[in-house]
């Protein structure tokens, strides 16, 4: 018998969102891949087995062995898409926005994004990592075990690096593994408010090869993690030239390529990063038909960030099943960033994508799991409950899966298992 440093039996779903490569598309994303009375066994931080109880454990035995006792057990979540390192909060922002004010009005007025980069520029190193911590902390606790952090909170050249920094610090201190992105056109700084051209300038020329030299010489170079450029295409931020111009010089240093598009206005960003072969292409509330097409016909991975609209207030939310039924590839985020979506939890995201987007639980359950390890490069290594594969796994306190987007509000994650080492929570 081979043995194991760790094997999990009993769960009365063991569902593995299992793709056997590539992002699940359409039908695929009825099929969660759940084995009943499923078990997993562990070697090295990594899924050694998977089958049913009496397969593994007629395989393998080990020396630590968890009953399930007929809970779910499935992949820990990957969120795709947030913003967690920054400093104070935007709570005037959000008294603002309950009386009425819109999210680009307070932007236009110097509020929100800004209003965080002052604070983030102000911040020390390890003032903003340990908020970051506590952030990833709460990700943890609801099942999240990897994730994408961007910078953008800095939007100077001293400030973007000391965000890549603690991002870095982030991925070496906590459980959660982090994939990073360089977002240093998140916004237009008040200093080139009038010369958007300028501060793009200073974006290509300056910023985007210190960012990637920093890469370079940073721990994900040297693990073989990604690192991804993305803008914030939008009226009054950064035109789809500016996206045009910037991804160009981006994927011509190495970095692959990510963008908000679509989140208030169609400005043609979705086609533009379709044709840039983006990694993501991340909101898409105004996707228009034929970029639906072209999504659907590519490579990129669509995400989509219900929280966003709720936070907001909507009951306009990006059209996921229409992008699903086309045959794109659709991955769910939480965003969790100060201003437009506070919220650490992939299963809040996912309940509300159930009720709004009319996702099933199957659907959502493949769009937080291994669509979205697609939509930041992991898709071969992290994601799913497959054979090679980073053991990284929840217990949830229920037995049927569907439990996860059905309640809210709560948090059904029982036990967290990182790279093969159950988290102390
Ligand atoms: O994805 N530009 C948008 N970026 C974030 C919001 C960040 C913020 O408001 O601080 C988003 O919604
Ligand atoms: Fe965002």
């Amino acid at each position: 018998m081979r043995s194991a440093d760790l094997i999990i039996h009993g769960a009365g779903q063991l569902v593995t969102c299992a793709s056997g490569g590539g992002p699940k598309r359409g039908e695929a994303m009825l099929d969660a891949g759940i084995i009943a009375d499923g078990a997993v066994a562990v070697i090295d931080g990594k899924i050694a087995a998977v089958g049913t109880s009496g397969e593994v454990l007629s395989d393998l035995e080990s020396s630590k062995i968890i009953d399930a006792e007929g809970r779910v057990v499935c992949p820990g979540f990957v969120d795709p898409h947030t913003h967690i390192v920054f400093a104070g909060d935007r709570l005037n922002e959000f008294e603002l926005k309950i009386k009425g004010a819109e999210y680009l009005d307070i932007l236009a007025a110097g509020g929100g994004i800004i209003s965080t980069v002052r604070n983030t520029r102000a911040a020390t190193e390890e003032d903003l990592t340990q908020a970051a911590l506590k952030r990833l902390d709460k990700m943890l606790a609801c099942g999240t075990t990897t994730c994408e952090i961007k910078t953008g909170y800095g939007l100077d050249t001293e400030t973007e690096l000391k965000m890549l920094r603690v991002i870095e610090e982030l991925d070496k201190r906590h459980a959660i593994d982090v994939v990073p992105t360089f977002l240093g056109a998140h916004t237009v700084p008040p200093e080139f408010k009038d010369n958007v051209d300028e501060y793009v300038d200073l974006v290509c020329d300056e910023m985007l090869p210190l960012a990637w030299e920093w890469y370079v010489g940073s721990k994900f170079a040297n693990e073989g993690r990604p690192f991804y450029c993305d803008i914030f295409t939008e009226r009054n931020s950064f035109s789809v030239e500016h996206m045009n111009r910037l991804m160009a010089k981006a994927a011509s240093l190495g970095f692959g390529i990510k963008a908000h598009v679509d989140q208030f206005t169609n400005l043609g960003g979705s086609r533009l990063g379709v044709e840039m072969r983006a990694a993501s292409i991340d909101h898409l509330d105004a996707i228009s038909d034929d970029e639906i097409e072209m999504l659907a016909a590519s490579e990129t991975v669509g995400i989509v960030i219900p929280t966003e609209n709720f936070n907001g207030g909507k009951t306009q939310f990006a059209p996921a099943r229409k992008l699903i039924d086309a045959g794109c590839a659709i991955a769910i985020s939480t965003d969790y960033n100060p201003g437009s979506a506070p919220c650490p939890s992939m299963p809040m995201a996912m309940a509300i994508s159930c009720r709004y987007q009319k996702l099933l639980p199957a659907e959502v359950m493949n769009a937080a799991t291994i669509n979205a390890a697609f939509a930041i490069g992991l898709g071969a290594t992290h994601g799913s409950i497959e054979p090679g594969k980073a053991a990284d796994l929840l217990i949830l306190d229920s037995t049927d899966y569907r439990l996860v987007a059905y309640e809210f509000g709560g948090n059904l994650v029982s036990s967290v298992i990182k790279n093969g080492q159950v988290i102390d929570l």
